[in-house]
C-alpha cells in the first residue's frame, strides 16, 4: 500500500502533468506554483550576464570561468533536464531554484565547502529564499522527481542531471555568479508575492519557498 506522502506525490504529478498536457490549468486547481516558475525557462536567459562554466574541477572556490564551451558530458546533462525536467513543469522550476549543491568528490568534501562558505559568506545562509545550500540537496531533488510515476527519467540519465546541476549550478549561484543570482531570485520572489500573495504565505509557512 502507498504511505499517505507517496499518495499525494502521485496525485500531485498526475495533476502537475495534465496541467501540461490540456494547456492551463484551470482556475479551480490549486495552486501549486514556485517562484523559480516565474523564472526565465533557458539557462541561457537564467544566467545573462553570467557565462555558463566550463567542466566541473572540483576545486572550490571556482577559478576565473570562462565562456569555454561546455565538455560533452554537460551538453548532455543540459539537454536532458529540458527534456525530462521540463516535461511537468517548466525547465525554468529547475534553473532559477533556490537549491544549490556544492562541487565536491563526494558528501563530505561537500559538507567541507558548505563550511567554508559558511565562514566566507554568510550572507548565503541568511537569505533562505535565495540560497538552499546541502551537500546533496540536488541528488536528492532528481532521485524524487525520477521516483515519480511516469517521470520518464531513465537510472542513468538522473545522474547525468544531477552532475549537471551541480557543475552549472555551483559557480552560478555560490561562486562568481552569487550577486547576479541573488538579484534574480529577489525580484522572482517580489513578483511571487505580490502576484500569488495565497501560495507565496502557505509555501513560507513550511520554508518552501
Ligand atoms: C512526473 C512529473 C515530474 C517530472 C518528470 C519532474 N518533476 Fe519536478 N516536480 C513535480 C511535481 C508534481 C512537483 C511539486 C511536488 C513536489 O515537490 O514533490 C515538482 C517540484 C519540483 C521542484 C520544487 C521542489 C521544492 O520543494 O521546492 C523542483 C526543484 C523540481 N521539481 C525539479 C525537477 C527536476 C530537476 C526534474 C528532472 C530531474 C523534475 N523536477 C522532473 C513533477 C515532476
Amino acid at each position: 500500500m502507498l504511505q499517505g506522502s507517496s499518495w499525494r506525490l502521485a496525485l500531485s504529478a498526475a495533476a502537475a502533468a495534465a496541467c501540461v498536457a490540456a494547456g492551463p490549468c484551470s482556475a479551480a486547481a490549486a495552486d501549486s506554483s514556485y517562484p523559480a516558475d516565474l523564472g526565465p525557462a533557458s539557462l541561457a536567459a537564467a544566467a545573462k550576464g553570467w557565462p555558463p562554466p566550463p567542466p566541473a574541477s572540483g576545486e572550490h572556490p571556482a577559478p576565473a570561468r570562462t565562456a569555454a564551451p561546455w565538455p560533452p558530458a554537460l551538453k548532455t546533462g543540459y539537454r536532458l533536464t529540458v527534456a525530462r525536467c521540463g516535461r511537468c513543469h517548466t525547465p525554468a522550476r529547475v534553473f532559477n531554484h533556490r537549491y544549490a549543491e556544492p562541487e565536491g568528490k563526494n558528501v563530505p568534501d561537500k559538507e567541507d565547502v558548505i563550511a567554508s562558505l559558511k565562514a566566507d559568506h554568510p550572507g548565503f545562509f541568511q537569505a533562505p529564499g535565495v540560497w538552499q545550500i546541502e551537500a546533496d540537496v540536488w541528488k536528492l531533488c532528481v532521485e524524487r522527481m525520477a521516483a515519480m510515476p511516469a517521470s520518464g527519467i531513465k537510472p542513468g540519465e538522473g545522474r547525468t542531471i544531477w552532475l549537471f546541476l551541480v557543475a552549472e549550478g555551483a559557480p552560478r549561484k555560490l561562486g562568481e555568479g552569487a550577486s547576479a543570482w541573488k538579484t534574480l531570485r529577489e525580484s522572482l520572489l517580489k513578483r511571487f508575492k505580490a502576484e500569488r500573495p495565497g501560495r507565496y504565505r502557505e509555501l513560507e509557512a513550511v520554508d518552501g519557498l
